[in-house]
């Protein structure tokens, strides 16, 4: 095989790379995007990929004329959580790209248009919410609402456009680009265990679990950490500190998992009791109503300890296209294994947008995810590109 992933990925490495260790911090509309999203747009400008950014700025590369006939689209993203593994987005790039190289070697002709898409700021770990690319182009976030997210440091989603080079104001739902998509198909790594013993290198993806976040806010008062007896305090860390064990306690309860994985405090000194905790919850589960219920668990316990819990951004299961989940099957051999995630993914929300969609997942040998432990065999790697040209050609032929 003409293997043009190998140099993609050796490219990608360096960019956004923590030297200690050895994880990613790819935010949106940050530097690192901005190199991402160059590197992207040169691979597309060297196969002669015709490149549309649509206004929110996901990179659309088009192999024939999607306004002529709708065309089949792949593609993931290439941003990144905090301290985030190298497989999770730029696999479903760097093999999409891959994948069109395959095709055209061996002198294929599609018949309609193929389309590799980097769609932006997929992980939220910038602005909170999650899929921001895709919620905001299919209108299931509002521009208005889009805009005003804020970062750590008070940034607006508005402001981060503007100091692109974008134009906020231009944001919002984007039918002109929707019509464009036939079909979409993300390449994936697993990022659980679901592949390790089914002797496969890929699996064709079924469903993703329901899912939110929640920000918790816990009041205290600001005191002296030497001077105040314990029983006058009102310590807002003890107060997360209840609300985290509790949070998994409902979890367990419901049959869902539950993490706290982000907090902010006030004043953030050692030697000052907390006046303020903001921490941040993660919830998702297999059932809607046990993910619901588990919430409004948690939400009594915080209110007891006079604070609140705020919904962030929910999303209801997300079942993907099932005759195009069986066509992938087919086309891959009924031995091919089909798996359900507990992953968001922008394939979620553009099929829940109404666009066929589904995934392939690259087997995972540890399962690990979300850390820089985050693993694929080269073997698997190939293996998943060699699926999505066979995908491909079946879909485009
Ligand atoms: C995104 O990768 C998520 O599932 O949190
Ligand atoms: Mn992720
Ligand atoms: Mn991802
Ligand atoms: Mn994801």
């Amino acid at each position: 095989m003409n293997n043009t992933f190998d140099p993609m990925w050796a490219a990608l490495q360096p960019i956004g790379r923590d030297r200690h260790s050895g994880g990613y911090r790819r935010y949106a509309w940050t530097g690192e995007d901005a190199t991402l999203r160059e590197w992207f747009a040169g691979e597309c400008r060297l196969r002669g990929l015709e490149l549309v950014e649509d206004r929110i700025g996901n990179q659309w590369a088009w192999w024939g004329d999607p306004d002529t006939q709708p065309g089949i689209v792949t593609g993931s993203h290439l941003d990144s959580v905090p301290d985030g593994g190298a497989y999770d987005g730029p696999l479903g790039v760097i093999s999409a790209l891959a994948a069109i190289d395959q095709l055209r070697t061996a002198g294929f002709e599609p018949a309609r248009p193929i389309g590799v898409v980097n769609l932006v700021d997929e992980e939220g770990a910038r602005f909170g919410v999650a899929c921001a690319g895709s919620r905001v182009i299919t209108g299931a976030m509002t521009a208005d609402r889009a805009l005003a997210l804020t970062d750590n440091d008070g940034i607006s989603m508005a402001e981060a456009l503007r100091s692109a080079g974008r134009t906020p104001g231009d944001v919002g739902r984007d039918d002109e680009t929707l019509r464009r998509v036939a079909g979409f198909v993300e390449l994936h790594v697993e990022q659980g265990r679901g592949l390790i013993d089914l002797d496969s290198s890929v699996a064709v993806g079924t469903d993703i679990w329901p899912h939110g976040r929640w920000r918790l806010d816990l009041p205290g008062e600001a005191n002296h950490a030497g001077t105040t007896r314990l029983d006058d305090r009102h310590d807002a860390m003890l107060a997360l500190a209840t609300a985290v064990q509790s949070a998994r306690q409902v979890a367990e309860r419901h049959g869902c998992v539950s993490t706290v994985g982000k907090v902010d405090v006030e004043p953030n000194g050692v030697n000052a009791i907390p006046s303020r905790v903001t921490a941040w919850l993660d919830a998702r589960g297999p059932v809607e109503a046990d993910v619901r219920a588990a919430i409004a668990d948690l939400t009594g316990t915080v209110e007891d300890l006079g604070g609140t819990v705020g919904e962030e951004s929910w999303t209801a299961t997300t079942v993907f296209d099932e005759p195009l989940a069986q066509r992938l099957r087919t086309t891959l051999g009924e031995q091919t294994p089909m798996l359900g995630t507990g992953a968001g993914h922008d394939a979620g929300i553009l099929s829940t947008a109404g666009i066929p969609a589904a995934m392939l997942f690259v087997r995972n040998p540890t399962g690990i995810s979300h850390s820089p432990a985050e693993f694929a065999e080269l073997d698997d790697c190939h293996a998943g590109v060699a699926a999505l040209t066979t995908v491909l050609r079946e879909l485009v032929g």
